[in-house]
């Protein structure tokens, strides 16, 4: 069996979860990572079987061929990685979201298309049993409307209640309520959305994000979704995405499915790791140049990148934004 030689950039807490599934695989080598320092790098490759820790990503990419890279870093924290990956042929995982802006993801887009790059994003409802549960239950049936959530606290981690770093909770978290939207009920045309402001910042002067939103959206073929979300409750964090069908409502959470029709409510608990079910099509489609398990590549997510910004845009206009 063929071992791919793997590089990670970024290793704070998701670096560290796609480093221990990756150790763990049989036909990968986590040969390299790079952080923000030599040392935090060096460090955190000491824990690793037999990899090498880089304060550069250039260094790193030079001293290892590398079959695939994962880029683990902050939203604001990208596009160079990419870059190199790009200009020298290595298929890279991204983590979601593209990026705290809009126009990045677009320019890198082009890139990635002119070479023909394989990639991959960490939308990883997409891989949640449920989500295959959803699908099914869902084909057959007439969809009004979905209802979308992400509602918790701020995480304390400096970027993430910095605007132009994390792009907000809507770029940054509810985004894998709109990709999994986007994945069952289609494009999505038209957005407005209003935010609320002023209890995270008074709390805490670092904080310039929204402390609440709420976006309505139109997609194609009629359907109307509406998607909440808040960081300011102190605890009882709860995501999910509800649809209301001719034949009654199906809740998807992290949990698995809920379907309630006129007669049952029947629940599908999801049972296997959908990072691990993401990993896996990402390193066959590395090994065997079949992208066809991948779910969200490069270009699909951009989609949903324009929608939250699209969110970012209304917000600030007060008008509704045309896709
Ligand atoms: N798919 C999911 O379920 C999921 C869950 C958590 C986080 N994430 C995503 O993963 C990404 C990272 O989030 P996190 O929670 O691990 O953040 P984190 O703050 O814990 O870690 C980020 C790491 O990146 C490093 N970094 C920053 N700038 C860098 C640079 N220029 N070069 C090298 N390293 C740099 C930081 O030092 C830190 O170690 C985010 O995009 C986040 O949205 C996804």
């Amino acid at each position: 069996m063929m071992t791919l030689k793997v590089g990670l950039i970024g290793t704070g807490w998701f670096g560290d979860m796609h480093a221990k599934l990756l150790t763990q695989h049989k036909d990968v080598e986590l040969q390299a990572v790079t952080a923000s320092s030599q040392e935090k790098a060096e460090a955190f490759a000491a824990k690793l079987p037999n990899a090498k820790g880089y304060g550069d990503v250039q260094q790193m990419l030079d001293a290892h061929s590398l079959d695939a890279v994962y880029i683990c870093t902050p939203p604001f924290a990208r596009g160079n990685f990419e870059q190199q990956c790009i200009e020298r042929g290595i298929p890279f995982l991204v983590e979601k979201p593209l990026y705290s802006e809009a126009e990045l993801p677009e320019q890198l887009l082009e890139a990635i298309r002119a070479r023909g790059l394989i990639t991959s994003v960490g939308y990883h409802f997409r891989y949640m049993d449920g989500t295959d549960r959803a699908q099914e239950l869902l084909a057959n049936r007439q969809l009004a409307l979905a209802l979308g959530y992400w509602m918790g606290g701020a995480p304390g981690g400096t970027w993430w209640r910095r605007q132009e770093r994390s792009g907000g909770q809507f770029v940054e978290q509810t985004t894998h309520i709109v990709d999994l939207l986007r994945y069952i009920a289609g494009e999505v045309t038209e957005v407005y959305a209003a935010y609320h402001e002023g209890i995270l910042s008074s709390q805490d002067a670092n904080a310039n994000v929204a402390d609440a939103g709420t976006v309505t959206l139109k997609l194609e073929g009629g359907m109307i979704a509406t998607i909440s979300n808040t960081c300011i409750i102190p605890a009882g964090e709860q995501a999910g995405l509800h649809f209301y069908t001719n034949e009654g409502k199906l809740e998807i959470s992290h949990g698995g499915v809920k379907d309630f029709t006129a007669a049952t409510v029947i629940e599908y608990k999801n049972k296997s790791n959908p990072y691990e079910k993401q990993m896996e099509a990402f390193l066959h489609a590395v090994k065997t140049g079949d992208t066809s398990l991948i779910r969200s590549s490069y270009e699909d997510a951009c989609k949903t990148h324009r929608v939250t910004m699209a969110a970012n845009a209304s917000a600030l206009s007060g008008q509704v934004i045309k896709l």
